[in-house]
């Protein structure tokens, strides 16, 4: 069982974490290693499927919440808050990491890709932060982690809804940290570097066909070697770092964006 002592949840009662995009990718891998330090936890996405199967691997003894819808349509991002509190009393946990990235040229950006980013990766983030936040303000605690990317500091003329997305969460997790931090809530961010998942996946597809690059082996070797530990990350060593920030690291680390990229975003 977790000790929460320091963020005033002690008595060994199970920390309770509301996982967006927990369907697949790092939101899965963080609810499994979240699950397996006791913690209960809420597993929010669009894929009923893949969010039973996370909750298939969290293992016989987890508690589990399946939410599943839009977390960008109406609501959604109070209801999912409602939802875990009307289970289990409470939240301790918001790991935001649902989130969508499409490639398109940036003289032939389209209304319809900035809409679709900027709605789960931003707006349903932020609102997500406040409602969890009221809840945690009231508790006296509790801990945010939202996803942001190197991308939010990248010159990226294919991908900018995406970068420029992610430098809005680094706004709103700096905004929501000094909002929070007198109610004893801490709001940090996580930037990953390149992991093999489905988003990522696809993502790099896109742009080796964007660039013109039929040699798409090729292509992901050149962006590995970019990476100064000269190799992706792995879905675990982030999903490590989101942990730690949601059950280990000390009370006073709060507004922080911590790089798990191997190098390639540098402070
Ligand atoms: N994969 C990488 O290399 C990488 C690098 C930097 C940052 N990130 C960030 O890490 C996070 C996780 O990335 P991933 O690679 O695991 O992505 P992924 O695409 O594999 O998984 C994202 C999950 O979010 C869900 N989702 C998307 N839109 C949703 C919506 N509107 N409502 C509910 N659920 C929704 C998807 O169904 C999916 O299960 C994202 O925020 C991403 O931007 C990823």
């Amino acid at each position: 069982m977790v000790e929460t002592d320091e963020d005033g949840r002690g008595g060994g009662a199970a920390p309770r974490a509301l996982i967006t995009g927990a369907g697949g990718g790092l939101g899965r891998q963080v609810a499994i290693d979240l699950a397996a330090r006791g913690v209960s936890v809420a597993l929010a996405d669009l894929n009923a499927k893949g969010v039973e199967e996370t909750a298939a691997l969290c293992g016989p003894n987890a508690s589990t919440l399946a939410i599943i819808g839009d977390l960008a349509a109406g609501d959604a991002p109070e209801a999912a808050v409602d939802t875990v509190v009307a289970h289990w009393g409470g939240i301790d946990i918001l790991v935001n990491n649902a989130g969508y990235g499409g490639i398109e040229r940036f003289l032939e950006m389209t209304a319809a890709l900035w809409d679709r980013t900027f709605s789960i990766n931003v707006k349903a983030l932020a609102l997500l932060t406040a409602a969890a936040g009221r809840v945690m303000a009231g508790q006296g605690s509790g801990r945010i982690i939202n996803l942001t990317s190197p991308a939010s500091r990248m010159a990226l003329p294919n991908y900018t809804a995406y970068a420029a997305s992610k430098a809005a969460v680094d706004s709103i997790t700096r905004a929501a940290a000094v909002a929070l931090a007198p109610s004893g809530v801490r709001v940090n961010s996580v930037a990953p570097g390149m992991m093999d998942t489905e988003m990522q996946r696809s993502t790099e597809e896109k742009l080796a066909a964007i660039e013109g690059r039929n040699d798409v082996a090729a292509f992901l070797d050149e962006r590995t070697r970019r990476v100064p530990v000269g190799r992706r990350a792995e879905i675990g060593e982030v999903a490590a770092v989101v942990v730690w920030l949601a059950l280990d690291a000390p009370s006073y680390i709060t507004a922080e964006r911590l790089n798990a990229s191997g190098g390639l975003d540098k402070d």
